[in-house]
């Protein structure tokens, strides 16, 4: 899996940096790529769901993790990176990549009613770290997975001011019975892969945390 991870991670920052793109926010560490990456394989799952593309990096270790597998991702999509980091994802994996642009409060909701029939098996959620961002993320996908689907929500740092939002809305989410809390995991420091192209990134000492669940 350790190579497995590293090569995913060399091949995006390569693109990026031919492309010339500058980046501006986190993405992953390499353990919490590795877990995704088990996800994806896990039994049964065929289709994910994202928030929170950025740079793909996600998107990337998912499909390159198991050939069966297909990513919907939702995204602002304001970021520079995220035009190359398309293109080389589906240069790479051909038709298993759908990226919908806009804000996830309402992209998520009209996917559900207009979209191809929900039912993803596993969802990652990353994108807006406000309080009714993260709960309304975890809210729409729990209607748009399949009971028992995996979920894994980034940022379970309830001492960071951008860690503050997810927490407590994975909290109310457990307490209202709609996930249940399997394991949290950690890096410690972040680790974050983009530390080099953003040496801001890199110099923070701290933790990363994400939690995994499954949809009630
Ligand atoms: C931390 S990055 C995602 C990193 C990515 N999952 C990875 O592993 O590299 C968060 C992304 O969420 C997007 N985002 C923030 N708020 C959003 C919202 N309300 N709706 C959709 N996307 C949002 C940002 O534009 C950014 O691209």
């Amino acid at each position: 899996m350790e190579t497995l991870v590293h090569d995913v991670i060399r091949t995006m920052q390569s693109c990026l940096v031919s492309a010339g793109v500058r980046i501006r926010e986190g993405s992953s560490s390499p353990d919490q790529l590795a877990d995704l990456m088990r996800a994806a394989r896990a039994d049964g799952v065929r289709r994910v769901a994202e928030v929170g593309f950025h740079a793909g990096l996600s998107s990337y270790a998912f499909l390159e993790a198991d050939p069966q597998v297909s990513v919907t991702s939702f995204d602002l999509g304001f970021h520079e990176c995220v035009g190359p980091a398309k293109e080389l994802i589906d240069k790479k994996f051909p038709g298993r990549h759908e990226l919908v642009l806009g804000d996830s409060k309402t992209t998520l909701a009209e996917y559900r009613i207009t979209g191809p029939d929900a039912g993803f098996d596993l969802a990652f959620i990353d994108g807006g770290h406000r309080l009714e961002e993260a709960r309304s993320d975890i809210g729409n996908l729990a209607r748009m997975c399949k009971p028992g689907a995996t979920v894994i929500v980034d940022d379970i740092l309830p001492d960071q001011f951008w860690g503050k939002g997810p927490s407590q809305a994975w909290e109310e989410k457990v307490e209202a019975g709609v996930v249940l809390e399997h394991a949290r995991h950690s890096s410690e420091p972040s680790g974050d892969v983009f530390s080099d192209m953003w040496p801001r990134l890199g110099s923070y000492p701290l933790a990363r945390c994400w939690v995994i669940g499954t949809f009630v």
